[in-house]
């Protein structure tokens, strides 16, 4: 069912269950917080217990999480074929839900700061604000963790962090003309020379799925001999999850198989890995042998419908669209695969931004990776996903703070990588295992590819390293992707050594 339908019928229920009980509708205003959804945490709940929950601090699952999950389960309207279903709480989550779907999320006053981590108390400050909605987290590393600051928000988050002497400082000042410098609109003759070109593609804009998809098109038809397109499963809204092979057709090539996009607000990992696809496809006969004999696979954009979310409705949106009120719709696709899914560092709460969803590979996005991997007869040496931002170059495990026996082949080549990385951009990666350099977070891609026994297997978090953060200008497309393509051919290297 389309977004469109959903809103009719999501109106139409809404209008008959304020005829039958007008009275509710007076105590549920729409900018009125919901009674029951998100519950305002009050003063006196243990901080502790919230931070205990994850040693990481940005994966925090709210106390009643529980009943949470069950609350919003019971609003889809699949299962409110009752009208008794039809609570206070469906009517207030769908006055606001109707009422999100005409308008763009304002970024106008809000702020990204880094927030200084190294005194403890960081952790249930940051939790306590986020829980009640005033921030959200972005990046972090070691000693800093990037927030977004609600323009309404910013006294009584100063005072918080001041009160406990946590140091931070503001690094960007207005978040929406950042969002609006972002990404310009193109000059004439830059559209001119796409229509001859045969697609709209190109690596100084960010560009719509249909851009993205109109060129893979365009590649398996101009080289049909080595490219080819499928759909490998279609997301919640019925987008095509298009997977696109590079390969010579050598029966002893090894496999490598690359993800972006999973992340809905990350573009310039649809970016880069789409300048890898351009670069091997239009380039395959001068391209070195390491690349030529491998058989590549790329789905450049995983999470199709949260990647034109995040370009029609809100910039920073991080989920797929799994339907849902407001902020509680959507599943982080990367807590969602099927390795020690439900572990630490991810929600079961639908509100949260790293909502795991109700089961492993509950998702049509994630299940397709899987369905894929069933029914491949290629033998896959690597896994690549690609996110942004910090400049990392990742390898399992994620799940918990533990690496797998060949942990010393994929830091060597990570590093090898990461030096290739700097010596081509002068950009510096870090480089080491997920939980160990950054937090635990279980679900992830990466855990469940090692798991299946593919041995490189990399989540890399390209640029930048939180300046701007998610919303990074168009003039990096080009210096990101090609360093970062350095760091490709080194792992290409590997397959064929290993
Ligand atoms: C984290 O970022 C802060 C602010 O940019 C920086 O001062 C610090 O050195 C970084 N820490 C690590 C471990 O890279
Ligand atoms: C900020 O704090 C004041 C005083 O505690 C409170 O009344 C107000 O609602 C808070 N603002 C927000 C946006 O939470
Ligand atoms: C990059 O790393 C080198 C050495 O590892 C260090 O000297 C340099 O300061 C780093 N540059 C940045 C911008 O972090
Ligand atoms: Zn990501």
């Amino acid at each position: 069912m389309g977004s469109w339908s959903r809103t009719v019928l999501i109106l139409f229920l809404t209008i008959s269950a304020a005829v039958l009980s007008t009275p509710l509708i007076n105590k549920l205003q729409p900018d009125k917080e919901w009674p029951q959804l998100v519950k305002q945490p009050s003063q006196d709940e243990s901080a502790e217990t919230i931070s205990e929950k994850s040693k990481g601090g940005l994966a925090v699952e709210l106390v009643n999480g529980q009943h949470l999950a069950e609350t919003v389960k019971k609003t889809e309207p699949e299962d409110s074929e009752n009208e008794d279903d039809v609570s206070a709480d469906i009517i207030s989550k769908c006055l606001i839900e109707a009422k999100d779907d005409f308008q763009k999320v304002d970024y106008t006053g809000a702020q990204l700061w880094k927030v200084s981590t190294e005194k403890n108390g960081w952790r249930v400050v940051l939790n306590r604000l986020r829980r009640r909605n005033l921030i959200s987290t972005w990046g972090t590393n070691g000693t800093s963790i990037d927030i977004l600051v609600q323009p309404n928000a910013i006294q009584n988050v100063t005072n918080a962090l001041n009160r406990e002497k946590i140091h931070f400082e503001i690094i960007i000042e207005d978040l929406q003309a950042r969002i609006n410098q972002e990404n310009p609109p193109l000059d004439e003759n830059e559209i001119e020379l796409q229509d001859r070109r045969g697609h709209r593609m190109n690596w100084k804009q960010y560009h719509r799925l249909e851009d993205i998809y109109g060129f893979l098109d365009y590649l398996a038809k101009t080289y049909p001999a080595i490219v080819s397109v499928k759909s490998i499963g279609n997301s919640h809204e019925g987008r095509e999850i298009k997977l696109l092979r590079i390969s010579n057709g050598n029966p002893k090539n090894k496999a490598v198989f690359i993800d972006g996009g999973i992340h809905a607000r990350e573009w310039i990992s649809p970016a880069t890995v789409t300048y890898y696809i351009n670069q091997f496809a239009e380039n395959f006969d001068v391209e070195d042998d390491d690349i030529k004999n491998i058989d590549w696979y790329f789905v450049p954009v995983l999470n199709p419908d949260g990647y034109e979310y995040t370009h029609l409705k809100d910039r920073l949106w991080r989920k797929n669209r799994k339907p849902g009120a407001g902020r509680c719709s959507g599943v982080d696709l990367n807590r969602n695969f099927g390795y020690r899914w439900g572990g630490k560092g991810t929600s079961n709460s639908p509100c949260d931004e790293i909502y795991r969803g109700p089961r492993a590979f509950s998702e049509p996005e994630s299940k397709a990776i899987q369905d894929f991997f069933k029914s491949s007869a290629s033998e896959f040496s690597a896994y690549l996903t690609y996110h942004s931002y910090g400049q990392y170059i990742l390898y399992p495990w994620g799940y918990d703070n533990a690496v797998p026996p060949d942990h010393l082949d994929l830091n060597a080549v990570g590093k090898k990588m990461a030096t290739a990385i700097k010596s081509t951009g002068d950009d510096n990666y870090s480089v080491g295992s997920s939980s160990n350099l950054l937090y635990p977070a279980a679900g992830g891609s990466d855990d469940w590819a090692k798991s299946i026994g593919i041995k490189y297997t990399y989540t890399i978090e390209l640029n930048d390293r939180g300046f701007y953060g998610f919303v990074l200008p168009t003039q990096y497309i080009e210096p990101v992707a090609k360093e970062s393509l350095a760091g490709l051919r080194v792992l290409a290297a590997a397959v064929h050594t290993a």
